[in-house]
């Protein structure tokens, strides 16, 4: 098949484990006998920097004009030339407007532990016994997009969660259909006892439960469900979540995997079109030395794949060259348990082509 991807690198260590992602592409294209296209644009500081705005014109017809996007990270440090609270425009818009654009309002977060990697983990290694969790988390509503305002001399600042039945209904239904080829098991995430926005996401889950009779939906208050994923992490499948809330829950069941650069995800929208990103941030202590884990970014290479370009056998050929490596002991900085050696990101990267050719 013929597939146009734009590469958006953004900050930090975005642009090396894209570009090592890229060429992991190209060996999946040279291999199955496809042709992907390459373009590339700005966004996030670097857009910044450039042209003054963290998501150009040039970089919204950019990804229009492909199948899907690879996207690395945006931000920079704290306390670094972006990140004063007054400036109108911060890396980080440019990938909320991005999200917004193209109204990639399903985002999936799956969490799988290699088990070559479990004894790597704080947690101990029997918790994480078949821990296989999608989460699905909001990526358009809620607070990140609702109201906000500051008022007097920045004394009082306020955002709104805010959420429709429709957009909390669409949401439920990616997870609920997504549960029906796993183990049919959704736990939906909220704080009704306290949000409106969440009294209103309970009821909506309760509304599509006749629907589902083949999946079985249990609620969990948000907080509580932060301490159980850690408690027992095997218990879970699919697990949903506004935005906020999907946002702190992905980040904390990376300890679960045993480093965030391992974790990728795919944000998707009604059609196939995606944006495909790790879950981890620009990493700017890191830029630059070349000893990121692109596993994160390959990943989401083979959700891209399978979820932009229909092509399975091609993601399940990435996956499990990433899997060979790992079992075969080839580790990050990030990865390595005590007394382990590690390889930079090249490396590791090339490790795993040699492996998907093999
Ligand atoms: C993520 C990131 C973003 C988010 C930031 C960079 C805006 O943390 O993709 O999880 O909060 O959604
Ligand atoms: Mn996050």
């Amino acid at each position: 098949m013929q597939a146009t991807i734009t590469l958006l690198p953004g900050d930090g260590i975005g642009p090396e484990v894209v570009y090592l992602t890229r060429d992991l592409l190209a060996a999946v294209a040279r291999k199955f006998g496809h042709t992907f296209t390459f373009s590339e644009a700005l966004i996030g500081g670097c857009a910044l920097d450039a042209v003054g705005n963290s998501l150009p014109a040039e970089t919204i017809q950019a990804c229009e004009a492909a199948d899907a996007v690879l996207l690395g990270a945006v931000g920079g440090a704290a306390g670094s030339r972006w990140s004063d609270p007054n400036a109108p425009d911060r890396p980080e818009r440019g990938l909320l407007a991005l999200r917004s654009h193209f109204k990639l309002f399903a985002n999936l977060r799956p969490v799988t532990v290699f088990p070559a990697l479990a004894s790597g983990s704080p947690l101990r290694p029997e918790l994480l016994e078949g821990v296989d969790i999608l989460f699905v988390r909001e990526l358009t509503g809620g607070a990140y997009f609702g109201e906000k305002r500051e008022q007097g001399n920045g004394d009082v600042a306020w955002d709104t969660m805010i959420y429709t039945v429709a957009e909390v209904r669409r949401v439920l239904e990616v997870a609920l259909k997504a549960a029906r080829g796993r183990r049919k098991h959704v736990t939906s995430i909220d704080k009704a006892n306290v949000l409106a926005s969440s009294r209103l996401w309970r009821r909506t889950v309760e509304s599509l439960r006749a629907d589902y009779p083949d999946v079985t939906i249990e609620h969990a208050l948000v907080d509580s469900f932060a301490m159980q994923l850690i408690r027992t992490p095997n218990r879970y499948d699919v697990v949903v979540a506004e935005n906020m809330f999907g946002d702190i829950l992905t980040d904390e069941s990376a300890v679960l995997a045993g480093s965030l650069g391992l974790l990728p995800s795919a944000s998707l929208g009604s059609g196939t079109f995606g944006v495909y990103e790790p879950i981890h941030g620009a990493a700017p202590d890191i830029a630059g030395k070349g000893i990121a884990n692109p596993t994160g970014t390959i990943l989401s290479g083979a959700m891209l794949l399978r979820h932009s370009l229909g092509l399975e056998a091609e993601a399940v050929a990435v996956e499990k060259a990433v899997k060979q490596a790992i079992n075969d002991g080839l580790r990050t900085g990030d990865m390595v348990a005590r007394g382990e050696q590690s390889v930079g990101s090249a490396a590791f990267a090339e490790a795993v082509r040699v492996r998907l050719e093999s």
